[in-house]
């Protein structure tokens, strides 16, 4: 398979929201199974999506910060919920709610990978995000995850208390 990545272009696809699109990895983020709309969507056949590492719908808009959140929390054990901005093959952008799982061994209860289901995300939460990640990439262009990271914690706590990386889409439903 050829490493060039997709061109990406300013056009949305639309998802049925009454569909998931799953997804499941080894340890290491590398793709052991995808389900038939995660190939629809992306627009990979099945057989180029196994074995190839997850980031091969990441988008250039999202933050490295998003992902070191959700890493740091899928590997400590814990789910973790997360917006996610993705690139398709043919360079076309699609947002999903995503709720990552752990998997674990039957027997000995150590974690053998991880499992993400997604969802189609509302309008609202998208206006809110695509500004909040376009200004964390930046903030990494210059300064590092050090820089976005700081930003996203101001961005929380001036939001609540409560709020965090975690809860934000519910938060957003709630506060804006
Ligand atoms: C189960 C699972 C599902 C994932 N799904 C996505 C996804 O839909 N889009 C994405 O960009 N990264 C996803 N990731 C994260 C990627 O592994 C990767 O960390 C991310 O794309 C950033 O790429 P990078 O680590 O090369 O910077 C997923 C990871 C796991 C464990």
């Amino acid at each position: 398979m050829s490493n060039e990545r997709p061109v990406p272009r300013n056009e949305e696809i639309e998802l049925d929201n009454t569909k998931y699109i799953e997804s499941e990895t080894d340890t290491k983020g590398i793709i052991t199974d995808a389900n038939d709309y995660f190939c629809e969507i992306s627009g990979y056949k099945k057989e180029e999506l196994i074995g190839q590492p997850h980031n091969i719908v990441r988008h250039p808009d999202m933050p490295k910060i998003a992902f070191k959140l959700v890493w740091d929390r899928i590997k400590s054990g814990k789910n973790i919920n997360a917006a996610i901005k993705n690139l398709a093959k043919d360079g076309r952008y699609y947002w999903v709610f995503t709720h990552f799982e752990i998997i674990r061994d039957i027997n000995t209860k150590e974690i053998t990978g991880y499992r993400a289901y997604r969802k189609a995300v509302s309008r609202h939460v998208k206006e809110i995000l695509d500004p909040l990640y376009k200004k964390l990439v930046e903030l990494e262009k210059e300064g590092g995850m050090e820089a976005s990271e700081k930003y996203l914690n101001e961005v929380l706590a001036e939001a609540g208390e409560e709020v965090t990386f975690d809860n934000l889409l519910e938060e957003i439903h709630r506060l804006y």
